[in-house]
């Protein structure tokens, strides 16, 4: 299963830290591996610390890492840039996507459409479309696309603290979208613990108990539950 993870051209609704989140969860139960996609490197970052840059030279493009850690099955294909070839790194997806159980691929916002073309093949190469939101209009209306022939999955993140009635208002429009649509959503609620994370830490994040954990599951069992 190959899940790309979309916001439309809006930065900042939680893409990584939901991509690192789901990566990081669902390896315990299945072979994972995260692509780093991002023009800024983030994923790789939360999940190898701060690499030096000479990995960006050292890895071939068709190599992957394995995440340090006793019950962690997961891989990343570390960022290597706004210069990343999409075709070459949508090669290798397709030969990854045969190796792990569920493939996520961490993309940067695209903000105009040089950004779409560039990322283009990866979008035709993914099965399923995790479209990340935050409760306001903008990034609604920049995010809630349908993909023909992907299967959708919305998380309606807040990646700060909005009041109750505004994230209650956007579920019921988020809702109805994945009604017409066909598809699941999950509200991912705002986690003082994951706004305090550094690069390297997010993995520190204990997963057993918060609304913010029990959110990340349900997205997971989605996600793998999409054939
Ligand atoms: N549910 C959440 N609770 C608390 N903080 C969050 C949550 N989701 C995201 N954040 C915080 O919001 C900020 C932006 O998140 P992140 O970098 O994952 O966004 P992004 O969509 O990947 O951004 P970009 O478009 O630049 O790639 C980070 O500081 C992150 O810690
Ligand atoms: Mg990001």
């Amino acid at each position: 299963m190959i899940t790309l993870v979309f916001s439309g051209s809006k930065g900042g609704t939680g893409k990584t830290t939901l991509a690192v989140s789901l990566a990081i969860v669902s390896s315990s139960v299945a072979s994972t591996l995260l692509i780093d996609a991002s023009a800024e490197g983030g994923a790789t970052a939360y999940l190898l610390g701060d690499v030096p840059p000479p990995y960006l030279r050292e890895d071939p493009p068709s190599s992957v890492r394995r995440v340090e850690g006793d019950t962690l099955n997961l891989f990343v294909a570390v960022n290597r840039g706004p210069l990343a070839n999409s075709y070459l790194v949508a090669e290798n997806v397709r030969k990854w996507s045969q190796e792990f159980m569920l493939v996520i691929i961490d993309l940067p916002a695209l903000t105009d459409s040089d950004a779409v073309d560039r990322y283009l093949p990866l979008i035709l190469e993914s099965h399923s479309i995790l479209i990340v939101t935050e409760p306001n209009p903008a990034s609604m209306e920049s995010a809630l696309y349908t993909f023909s022939g992907k299967r959708l999955v919305v998380a309606l993140n807040c990646p700060r603290p909005y009041p109750k009635s505004v994230v209650e208002h956007y579920s019921k429009v988020v809702a109805s979208f994945c009604k017409r649509v066909n598809a699941d959503y999950v509200t991912v609620p705002y986690e003082p613990a994951v706004s305090r994370l550094s690069p390297s830490t997010l993995r520190v994040l204990d997963y057993t108990g918060s609304e913010y954990d029990a959110a990340i599951a349900k997205l997971v069992n989605l996600l793998l539950r999409s054939k």
